[in-house]
């Protein structure tokens, strides 16, 4: 290896280290099974795979939301698993922005609000939040409805809050559990343009969960996952 490859060689975004999570009913439930992974920075990754396949459990564990049994998860060069609970939550909210099948918007703040929420709690003055989340859901094609509260919108619009709000803190990893699954197929077009455009346009590292056939097509990477092991690690239509 020259000092040119040293030079310009990237240590993988996110990286998973022989990965388990085990759940104890009566029976071991191996929800992930010794997973290891690399995901470098600007790919787009998807995962899919049967229900029940641990998908969820292994974005979660990912994402530092939740522990692993054994193994570890190394993102953007921070082993998770030496951090206490406040730690963790801080790297969380700095590195990782997360999207949901329901949204999960604060149904009494309005979109300007709930999108400035995540900036506020990093210690962010209020204006610049403010200017901030406003200025990302113009991007997104929202800035009409900022003064919405998520009632007052439809799924598709309340999914571009949430991505909004996800990509508030400038995460490291953008990642998504079954986020068009709620949508109908015109609204699934929407978010999964404005998913690749975040990976195109701005090289945001993106890893999305999903049943969704057709988002292969969108992806760098496409994983599939059965009995919490990855049995298939190939090419998507994006590479
Ligand atoms: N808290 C828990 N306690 C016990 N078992 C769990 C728990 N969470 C998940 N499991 C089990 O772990 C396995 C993986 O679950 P997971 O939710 O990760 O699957 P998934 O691939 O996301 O499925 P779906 O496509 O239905 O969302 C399943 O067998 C599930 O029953
Ligand atoms: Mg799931």
């Amino acid at each position: 290896m020259s000092h040119l490859d040293l030079a310009v060689r990237r240590d993988p975004i996110l990286r998973a280290e022989r990965l388990n999570k085990v759940y104890w009913l009566g029976t071991a439930v191996y929800a992930v099974d010794n997973v290891t992974l690399d995901i470098e920075e600007g790919q787009y990754v998807l995962i899919k795979g049967a229900s029940g396949s641990g998908k969820s459990t292994l974005l979660s564990l990912m994402a530092g939301i939740d522990r692993p049994t054994s193994g570890e998860v190394i993102l953007d060069g921070q082993r998770l698993n030496v951090l206490s609970e406040n730690a963790l939550c801080a790297v969380r909210r700095q590195k990782v922005g997360m999207i949901y099948q329901f949204f999960n918007l604060l149904p009494g703040l309005t979109a300007l609000e709930n999108v400035a929420l995540p900036i506020r709690l990093s210690g962010t003055p209020d204006w610049f939040a403010l200017r901030h989340a406003a200025n990302l859901l113009e991007r997104l094609g929202l800035a009409e409805r900022s003064r919405h509260r998520p009632p007052q919108m439809s799924g598709g619009e309340q999914q571009r809050v949430a991505i909004a709000r996800a990509m508030a803190n400038e995460p490291k990893v953008l990642m998504a559990d079954e986020p068009t699954a709620n949508l109908d197929s015109r609204t699934t077009r929407e978010i999964r343009k404005v998913l690749v455009e975040l990976n195109r346009d701005l090289g945001q590292t993106v890893v999305v969960v999903t049943h969704d056939k057709g988002m292969a097509e969108d992806a760098h990477r496409v994983l599939t996952i059965a009995d919490g092991r990855i049995i298939r690690d190939e090419a998507g239509g994006a590479a």
